[in-house]
């Protein structure tokens, strides 16, 4: 999926609004340094970087990093892949809000995750669980068998328990693990919907023309409205797991 920065920030800006939850979780020590990966257009790296004495935020995406960067002059942001970090025992906390569920080898992560730690260095993260998104997608996916298509989720939303086994597989004690209902309005009124989800299944979409791209998002929105629509609003049907994990070594 190609990211645009302004429409992440100005459609979708309750990302880092809910994000901001998880900095409870991170300690404030001007000792220590942070990893943000997945850091967006750097607006929780910032919030980080009140906590700490170190804050590096990366993204896969350049659009991204370069919006950060001119957001957030004074810190540090990179282009990197989540799943290729070469940081050796750097980080004392890897931190990471609604980025897991891009990522489908959750394995490699936590390993790279945890080689980039140090000892005792913590993992404080937050993305889609099992049933994210779940009325959505479903929705999505009956438009477009409706037409012949099939609907491949670009998605990985584990249960707790897949996810904790992942941890401990790769070398963390769980400090907390659970998950959490959390119904997320859309901004835009009732427009919502229709552009989280022509931004989100914008590759699925890649292939049809303007009109059957118009087509798809509107009965998607009629087979979902009883269910996420109330009155005035679009309230995605959002579901967290949250994690706080220490690496051992
Ligand atoms: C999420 O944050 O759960 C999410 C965002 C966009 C697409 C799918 C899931």
């Amino acid at each position: 999926m190609k990211w645009d920065s302004g429409l992440y920030d100005n459609k979708h800006n309750f990302v880092a609004e809910y994000g901001k939850g998880l900095l409870e979780f991170v300690p404030v020590d001007k000792s220590q340094s942070i990893l943000d990966l997945g850091c967006g257009t750097g607006l929780l790296t910032a919030e980080l970087a009140k906590l700490c004495g170190c804050v590096l935020g990366i993204d896969g995406s350049l659009p991204m990093i370069e919006k950060a960067r001119r957001q957030f002059p004074k810190l540090t942001f990179e282009v990197m892949d989540a799943l290729k970090l070469l940081f050796i025992q750097e980080w004392d906390v890897v931190f990471s809000n609604a980025v897991f569920h891009w990522i489908a080898d959750q394995d490699l992560l936590l390993q790279k995750i945890h080689k980039s730690l140090k000892p005792s260095g913590k993992l404080i993260c937050e993305f889609g669980a099992f049933g994210n998104i779940q009325i959505i997608e479903e929705g999505f996916r009956t438009v477009l068998e409706d037409l012949g298509h099939i609907y491949h989720s670009k998605f990985t939303f584990p249960t707790v328990e897949f996810f904790g086994s992942l941890l401990i597989k790769n070398g963390f004690v769980i400090d907390k693990i659970y998950e959490y209902d959390r119904p997320t309005p859309l901004n835009d009124g009732d427009k919502g919907l229709y552009n989280w989800a022509r931004q989100f299944f914008e590759t699925d979409l890649k292939g049809f023309t303007v009109a059957e791209q118009d087509f798809i998002l509107r009965n998607l929105l009629e087979k979902v409205r009883e269910k996420l629509w109330n009155g005035t609003t679009w309230v995605a049907d959002y579901k967290r797991l949250r994690v706080i994990a220490h690496s051992t070594f």
